[in-house]
């Protein structure tokens, strides 16, 4: 086994990496230095869902070195998620300025930050004059539209103390679609004092080789879509050697352990079922035929047939 030299941090993926997904991981999986979780923010009328709450309650993430993080449009928003986390023990909040999302964006949320340095300077500001006792970090996309934003945003958050910033080359514009621009991250490295985190796409070992001929000196990395597809990715990026037979036994020991966790926990097959097709949307595509598994599990209309098509899942694709 080599010494682990590369930081794996997990990317909060709304939908995905809940409070039972992160546990499962942690136990079958291991590997990352920090979970993040996906972010905390007001719904209508101020109301914060049950589902987003129960995401950072200490009691579901007890042996996890966990990093909580905020969507806000305002100082407001801002303090108020800022002083729930901090209520509940967190020492260490990621402020979410790249959700890409039209739906979050139009309200002055996530990326439309990156577009407001003036108005983010002000809030920042306001933020650290407040004293709360935790550290900050920030995680961001390049832009809205235009992929220099960022330069402006970075000389904001030069003014201030934050513990890292973790740069996905992406514009929101650009949703999900093309690639993340390493070039970017190597653009930022002279502009920002603060350490930053590549984040964007890594999905393989051989990728990570790619980014780090660009990238010689870092070290820290936060992988999202990757993890989701093969978990074993965190302990493969770091030069642990997971044989295929291996992969195959922990993906059914991942998977079945979920499937226990939300079953206990999920009222009602149909709930259960559903939960379960998300989360295969992303694994299926670690399998050699993804097409067919998705389908077969799209298909199962009852827990049994479920059941009986995960056997067949792990035993011809
Ligand atoms: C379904 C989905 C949900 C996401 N939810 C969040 C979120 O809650 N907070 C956040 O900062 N980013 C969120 N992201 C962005 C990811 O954290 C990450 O930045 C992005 O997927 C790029 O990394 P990757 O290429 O390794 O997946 C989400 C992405 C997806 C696809």
């Amino acid at each position: 086994m080599t010494q682990k030299t590369e930081h794996i941090y997990q990317a909060p993926l709304q939908g995905f990496t809940d409070f039972t997904y992160r546990n499962a991981f942690h136990e079958v999986y291991g590997g990352i230095s920090k979970y993040f979780i996906p972010y905390l923010s007001y719904g209508k009328g101020k109301e914060i869902k049950k589902s987003l709450f129960k995401e950072i309650l200490p009691e579901n993430n007890k042996a996890l070195p966990v990093i909580p993080q905020v969507l806000f449009s305002d100082a407001t928003e801002l303090f108020e998620l800022v002083s729930i986390l901090i209520d509940n023990g967190y020492k260490e909040i990621n402020l979410n300025l790249g959700c890409p999302y039209p739906m979050v964006t139009n309200k002055g949320r996530g990326a439309a930050w990156l577009e407001k340095p003036a108005l983010l300077n002000e809030t920042l500001g306001e933020l650290f004059a407040k004293g709360f006792p935790s550290k900050f970090s920030v995680k961001m996309r390049a832009g809205m539209t235009n992929d220099q934003d960022a330069q402006a945003v970075f000389a904001v958050l030069n003014q201030f103390p934050l513990e890292e910033i973790i740069f996905h080359p992406r514009t929101a514009k650009q949703m999900y679609t093309g690639k993340a621009d390493p070039s970017l991250f190597v653009e930022a490295l002279p502009q920002v004092k603060h350490p930053l985190v590549y984040n964007g796409d890594l999905f393989s070992v051989s990728y990570l080789q790619e980014l780090k001929a660009l990238l010689p000196n870092q070290h820290n990395w936060m992988t999202g879509r990757g993890l989701l597809i093969d978990p074993s990715l965190a302990l493969r990026l770091n030069g642990i050697e997971v044989d295929e037979k291996m992969r195959k036994q922990k993906k059914k020991e991942f998977h079945d352990q979920l499937f226990e966790q939300y079953s206990e926990r999920l009222q009602g097959s149909g709930h259960l079922l559903a939960r379960m097709n998300q989360f295969w949307t992303y694994f299926s595509e670690s399998f050699e035929n993804p097409h067919k598994a998705m389908k077969l599990v799209k298909k199962s209309s009852s827990v049994l047939k479920y059941n009986a098509a995960v056997v067949e899942i792990f035993r011809s694709f």
